[in-house]
Formats: C-alpha cells, sequence, structure tokens
C-alpha cells in the first residue's frame, strides 16, 4: 500500500485528500499542515506548506511514495525541485513552470508566442509610458500587477483617473514590491475554470466548473477566493470544450515543453467565453480552489495512478468522470474578505448527506469552532443541477453557527 503526502490545508487539499482516500492502492494519508476536517481522513502533522526542508525530511522519514502539492507557493517556495533533485516522486510544477502564474508577463508572452487566444497586452515598468499607453486604449482598462499578489493584483479601472491611481500604487508606490504592470484590454462574457492534468505535452482533462466570486446574491459585493461552484456549465457547448482543449490546454502545454519548462501537475485555465471566441484571462499553475471541491468528487477511477503518472512522467490511464454534476456551496465567517471574527462552534455536521470540505475549521475541547473566512464547503452530487441544487442547500440549512453567511443563488445562469 502507498503513502502520500498532501500539502497545503484548506478547502482543496480536502478534496484531494478525499479523492486519494477512495484508492484502493493508499494505505497511509499524511497532509502538511491540514485542518479539523482533513484530520478524519488524514494524519495531519504541523509543518508550514512553504517549509521546503522540513517537509522533505518529513517525507524521506516516513516512507512517503508520492508528495501532492496544492498551494502556488509551496510550488513557488521551489518544493517540485528539491523533491526532485533528491529523487523524491512529487506532483506539482517545477518553479520554472510555475511562472505560467507567478508572472503575467510570461503567461501572456507565451500566450502571443504561440497563438493561444487572450487579451492583447502591453507591459510597463515606467509609470509614465503606461499612463501614456492607457491614455490611449478604451475603458474600461485591466491593470494586472506581474507577480503573486494574493488575488489582490488586478484593477479595473473605469476611467484614466482610476488608471493613474492604480498604476501609481503599482509602480511608483510599490504597493505589492517592485515590478512590472500588465495593461490589457477588457473582455466580457461568462467565465469558467478549465483544470487539466498535465505531463509534458499529455493533458487530460477534467470536467468544466465556474466559481462564483463576489460575495453577496447577485454577484455583488467585494470579491472573494470563491464563495461557491458547481459542474455542468449550461453556456459551454461540447464544440466550445474541445476548442478550449485544443486551442489553450495542449497548445500551452506543448509550448511550455517547447520553451524548456515542461509542465507536471495542473494547469487551471481561467477562461471566458466572449462574442469573439473562447480566451484567456489567466492561468494557474494548480488545482483551483473551491473549484476542485465540486471536481474531484465526479472522479470514479484511481486519482493515485494520475498523480504518480504525472509525478514520475509515465503514461497515465485515462480517467472515468461521473455524468453527474456537482454544486458546492461556501459557508464564510461573516464580514468576509473583510476582517471577521473567529472562534464560533459549528454544529449539524453529521446531519449532512453530502460532502463537507473543511477551509477554516479547527478542534477545540472536542468542539469543531470557525477559524477562518471561507469556513466549510458543502457539495451535493446529483443526476441534474436542480437536484443538486435542492440536496446542497439542504445541507447548508443543516449546519448551525452563530457567524457564516453564504450565497443561496450559486448557478443562478443555469436557472435564469
Ligand atoms: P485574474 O487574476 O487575471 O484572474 O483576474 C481576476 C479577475 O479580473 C478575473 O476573474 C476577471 O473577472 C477579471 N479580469 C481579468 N482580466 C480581465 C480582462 N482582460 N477582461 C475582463 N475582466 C478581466
Ligand atoms: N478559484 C480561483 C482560483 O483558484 O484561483
Amino acid at each position: 500500500m502507498k503513502t502520500v503526502l498532501v500539502v497545503g490545508g484548506g478547502g482543496r487539499e480536502h478534496a484531494i485528500v478525499d479523492a486519494l482516500s477512495r484508492s484502493p492502492q493508499v494505505g497511509k494519508i499524511y497532509c502538511a499542515p491540514g485542518n479539523a476536517g482533513i484530520a478524519s481522513q488524514a494524519e495531519c502533522v504541523p509543518i508550514k506548506d512553504t517549509d521546503v526542508d522540513a517537509l522533505k525530511a518529513f517525507a524521506l522519514e516516513n516512507a512517503v511514495d508520492l508528495t501532492v502539492v496544492g498551494p502556488e507557493a509551496a510550488l513557488a517556495a521551489g518544493l517540485t525541485d528539491a523533491f526532485r533533485a533528491a529523487g523524491m516522486p512529487v506532483f506539482g510544477h517545477t518553479k520554472a513552470a510555475t511562472r505560467i502564474e507567478s508572472s503575467k508577463e510570461f503567461a501572456k508572452q507565451i500566450m502571443e508566442r504561440y497563438g493561444v487566444p487572450t487579451a492583447a497586452y502591453k507591459s510597463f515598468t515606467d509609470y509614465d509610458q503606461a499612463v501614456e499607453y492607457v491614455a490611449a486604449r478604451p475603458f474600461p482598462a485591466v491593470l494586472k500587477y506581474d507577480g503573486l499578489a494574493a488575488g489582490k493584483g488586478v484593477i479595473i479601472a473605469a476611467d484614466l483617473e482610476e488608471a493613474k491611481a492604480a498604476l501609481k500604487d503599482m509602480l511608483l508606490d510599490e504597493a505589492f514590491g517592485k515590478g512590472k504592470v500588465v495593461i490589457e484590454d477588457y473582455l466580457t462574457g461568462p467565465e469558467f475554470s478549465f483544470m487539466c492534468f498535465v505531463d509534458g505535452s499529455k493533458v487530460y482533462p477534467m470536467p468544466l466548473s465556474q466559481d462564483h466570486k463576489r460575495a453577496f446574491d447577485g454577484d455583488k459585493g467585494p470579491n472573494t477566493g470563491g464563495m461557491g461552484a458547481y459542474t455542468g456549465l449550461p453556456f459551454i457547448t461540447e464544440q466550445d470544450r474541445i476548442y478550449a482543449l485544443e486551442f489553450i490546454m495542449q497548445r500551452t502545454a506543448h509550448a511550455m515543453v517547447t520553451e524548456g519548462c515542461p509542465l507536471s501537475g495542473v494547469l487551471y485555465g481561467g477562461l471566458m467565453k466572449t462574442p469573439q471566441g473562447i480566451k484567456v484571462i489567466e492561468f494557474n499553475a494548480r488545482f483551483g480552489d473551491p473549484e476542485t471541491e465540486v471536481v474531484l468528487p465526479l472522479l470514479d477511477s484511481d486519482i493515485y495512478d494520475m498523480f504518480y503518472s504525472v509525478a514520475t512522467g509515465t503514461p497515465a490511464k485515462p480517467l472515468e468522470w461521473s455524468n453527474d454534476v456537482t454544486m458546492g456551496v461556501v459557508l464564510a465567517s461573516k464580514g468576509y474578505p473583510g476582517s471577521y471574527q473567529k472562534g464560533f462552534e459549528i454544529e449539524g455536521c453529521d446531519q449532512v448527506k453530502g460532502r463537507i470540505f473543511h477551509m477554516g475549521t479547527k478542534c477545540q475541547d472536542g468542539k469543531l469552532m470557525t477559524a477562518g473566512g471561507r469556513v466549510m464547503m458543502c457539495v451535493a452530487r446529483a443526476a441534474s443541477i436542480a437536484q443538486a441544487r435542492d440536496a446542497v442547500y439542504a445541507d447548508v440549512a443543516a449546519i448551525r453557527c452563530a457567524n457564516l453567511f453564504y450565497r443561496n443563488d450559486i448557478a443562478h445562469i443555469a436557472f435564469e
């Protein structure tokens, strides 16, 4: 039986642990650092996800057969490079390949060079030149800080005044550190997420999903890490999916091989169906959160095989996905994504019929408590999106806590 170490401690890692726990080959799962929910399916070890040396030492001491990396910070810290150098199988991209997410300019250059459809762009380090360019383009304009800015590096500027203020922040005041800004054209259309397992030029697609980034119903309120997601997108045809697979995901995988930094993990395409066709908004070099929580419950085959094949560069067996659909609703602390309080008791989880993935919880004196902004996600799987909605909201209603809120309209596009 195999021993696996999962790195990370959010809802995404809980879904990865849950999928691994269904593998007949996997005997023992460790998760670093994990969380209170993960602890029921894996042994949590208190090591930070970016502490590469400690993770390597742990994996060696505990005869770990495979390490699976969730967060981009661990990849950007060089976890894969360090494990590979020691001959240890790891699922996750090298630091060089992670640039597809960590550098907006690198990603845009790859797309331009290889003809992957995306918004027209130009990048700048000089404030005056950036202002001159943006002033001559139509508004709104999209300004992206070139680097990991914890999701805060994208500004949609409605007019020149807003653009100038954002450019001042990013280039003159260096709010996220010294860097570049990518300025790109504003695209319109529904967004969706396409995640694929990628090993060099071999691409294995997962079902499409859609995240809900705004805090409140009707897509109102501030941007969050994601308040819910579902699969079975009503606005994407099979033709759209095949186009995105071929001209975006596969083309990008080939490009990364040609560029000498092959992918070896998940390539996440944040895509938009615009009136001019499907285009890339961003790439991530990892599983999406909360998309993973709705996608992996649909996997009917053994995820260990896929992780291990990608980690070792060997051909993988095709994945088998259910024809069912899923819907997931995030329960978040009141006040999130702004300031919020922690330490409220959560009851009723034992009444839930579907899955619960924990995001920010902890166990204290035998009680489950809130311990983060996004606290947990209920996910239901059913034959239709309407059935999944009924099931997931029945589960959400069973959870009792004085300080949680959630969106009531996940997958609203499917019911309009
Ligand atoms: P990103 O971090 O690149 O995904 O950007 C965050 C969000 O900003 C995206 O999910 C989109 O909603 C929006 N966005 C980014 N780029 C564009 C664009 N070129 N046109 C319209 N919206 C965009
Ligand atoms: N759901 C968006 C992300 O994982 O970046």
